[in-house]
């Protein structure tokens, strides 16, 4: 049964002000270490930022459903899988106060803006 759901849309050119302006400081505070690493790799490093950003702020609005205090956007921490699927792994304090909801999550991104989906799933 689906539980929650969170829908968020992010401009690269912001995403590029705020590097531009905070530097690693800004990143840091976004990315978990696991994200920083792949951030250093990409070659569209503002736009994989917009598209993590997009992503958690879905993922805060999804969570809202289950807790009134928001965590920090660099524990919220989404790692592409071998086939380049984005999965959400939250710490585990939050996972088990989430019993047996699990989420499902999609990134789109294109030069200008990205947007992410997130839904949360309770049971079979
Ligand atoms: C997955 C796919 C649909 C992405 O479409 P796209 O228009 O190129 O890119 P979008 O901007 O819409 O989406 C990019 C995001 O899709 C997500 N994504 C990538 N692969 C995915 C997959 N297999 N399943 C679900 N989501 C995926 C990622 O979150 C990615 O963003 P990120 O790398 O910054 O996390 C496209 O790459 C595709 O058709 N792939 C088919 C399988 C394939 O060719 N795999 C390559 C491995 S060799």
């Amino acid at each position: 049964m689906i539980s929650s759901i969170g829908l968020d849309i992010v401009e690269v050119a912001r995403i590029e002000r705020d590097i531009k302006q905070y530097g690693d400081r800004f990143v840091s505070r976004i990315l978990s270490r696991a994200e920083l690493a792949a951030f250093d790799k990409r070659v569209d490093a503002a736009i994989f930022l917009a598209g993590r950003f997009a992503a958690k702020e879905a993922v805060i609005k999804a969570l809202d459903r289950y807790f009134e205090d928001r965590p920090a956007f660099n524990v919220i921490e989404i790692i592409n899988d071998a086939g380049g699927k984005p999965e959400l792994r939250l710490p585990q304090e939050i996972q088990d106060r989430m019993g047996q909801a699990h989420c499902l999550l999609s990134i789109t991104h294109e030069k200008n803006y990205a947007a992410a989906v997130a839904v949360f799933e309770e049971g079979q």
